[in-house]
């Protein structure tokens, strides 16, 4: 589903007129679609339905608290890879028993406060962890619920910075040590086997790797069932890609009848861990331009959203469509970069970008940002947090508050 449409030559979403509501919150903002999350959502979980499964959304991808409520009330778990993850999963609704821990990095106050909450397992990710979650399991007296996180070694053919299932990755276990610690862990009353799991990477656009990898799990799946140890769950990651320009990345459905057509004779529940094909087409950000400046060489619109608001066209190269919020009168179009005011000449959201021709005050969107978009976002320059808006039954709600200048130092003291 498309985020917005034109009504009357101006940007529409869900009822909401964008004009409207930039006028209302002003500029930049992040507004996500109730709607689109809702469908994409849905999506994915009726593709498993044939078989036991857990949707657990990956809350890096967007931690807004009323984003991952919504979600809760859909029946969605979580994935989560720090405290504050946690915390704010369990806030906005989503049930301990529903939330899965990964990450290669967590502490003994995290996995002490998971253990707390009562989570559904950990993936555990190295040997060192597993005693880390041993010990506190047993100071706080509990048995921990864990699965190993293995690296199948599979290549997602995505972009370097976020492929995790090569053996080059820090990512995961080997298979032969995840092998051995299973085996060793069997036999500790401080753990209860629960599963097994792999994430290979992000914005994945072909079905390949993922089979590739669960391949690997049913045959360690197998092994594991000759030594005697029997699992619960299969857990695939997340990782489903979603088009930015012209990508065609399966559709969840087709995910979704791939996996289970796999994994349907294991009798597992299945996991899996969405993040970016939830919410990532089901939000953008609202931006204007201060400030036309041409260079002659170059054109540029001087926006008033940065790289703080969102990284991934400076970090990851990435392409994120813009469109104008009123449709311009001529189709003439200029070639421009559509750069922010951070003193970085990486601060840009598109280079070389066919685009109308703009004037100051005149209102983008910056299409597919409701994954990574805000939950990647800094003060760098001291610039507070943009705005995040919920679209929802023809209306719309600020879910979280434009930063102010006393936020940016309320946690400071002057020395
Ligand atoms: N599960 C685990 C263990 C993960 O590490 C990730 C993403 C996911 C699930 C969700 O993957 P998704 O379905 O969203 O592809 N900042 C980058 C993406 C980093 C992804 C990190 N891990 C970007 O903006 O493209």
């Amino acid at each position: 589903m498309d985020l917005v449409e034109y009504r009357d030559g101006v940007l529409h979403c869900e009822g909401v007129f964008l004009l409207k509501l930039a006028k209302r919150v002003k500029t930049p903002c992040y507004v996500y679609s109730a709607s689109a999350l809702t469908q994409n959502f849905q999506a994915f979980d009726t593709a498993m339905a044939q078989v036991p499964h857990l949707v657990c959304f990956a809350v890096k991808a967007n931690a807004n608290l009323s984003v991952l409520k919504l979600l809760a009330e859909l029946g969605a778990g979580a994935d989560v890879v720090s405290g504050g993850e946690l915390f704010k999963a369990l806030k906005a609704g989503i049930p301990a028993s529903k939330i899965i821990y990964s990450g290669v990095g967590k502490t003994k106050e995290e996995i002490a406060y998971a253990l707390k909450a009562g989570i559904l397992m950990f993936n555990v990710e190295s040997e060192a962890e597993l005693h880390a979650i041993c010990s506190q399991a047993k100071r706080l007296k509990k048995r921990a619920p864990i699965s190993f996180r293995v690296n199948p070694d599979v290549d997602p053919q995505t972009h370097p910075y976020i492929s995790t299932g090569l053996k080059k990755n820090k990512f995961g276990l080997p298979v032969e040590k995840a092998m051995e610690l299973y085996e060793q862990a069997a036999l500790w009353p401080e753990v209860e086997l629960k599963g097994i799991d792999c994430h290979i990477g992000s914005q994945l656009t072909s079905l390949q790797p993922f089979l590739d990898a669960i391949d690997r799990l049913l045959f360690m799946l197998k092994r594991l069932h000759e030594k005697g140890i029997s699992l619960q769950y299969v857990d695939v990651g997340g990782g489903l890609g979603i088009r930015y320009k012209d990508e065609t990345p399966p559709t969840p459905q087709a995910y979704g009848a791939a996996i289970c057509e796999k994994l349907a004779s294991t009798g597992l529940t299945v996991i899996i861990e969405p993040g970016r094909a939830i919410c990532g087409n089901a939000g953008g950000l609202l931006t204007k331009v201060i400030y036309v400046k041409d260079t002659g060489e170059k054109r540029f619109y001087i926006v008033d959203a940065a790289m703080n608001d969102l990284i991934r066209p400076s970090l990851y190269q990435a392409y994120h469509e813009i469109v104008p919020v009123r449709l311009p009168k001529t189709k003439k179009l200029v070639s421009a970069n559509v750069v922010g005011p951070i003193c970085e000449s990486g601060d840009f959201l598109a280079k070389d970008r066919e685009l109308p021709n703009l004037k100051a005050g005149d209102l983008l969107l910056v299409k597919s940002a409701g994954a990574y978009g805000f939950t990647m976002s800094s003060n760098y320059n001291a610039r507070p947090r943009a705005a995040e808006v919920l679209i929802k039954d023809d209306g719309f709600q600020v879910v979280r508050k434009r930063e102010t200048y006393s936020r940016l130092i309320q946690d400071e003291r002057m020395a």
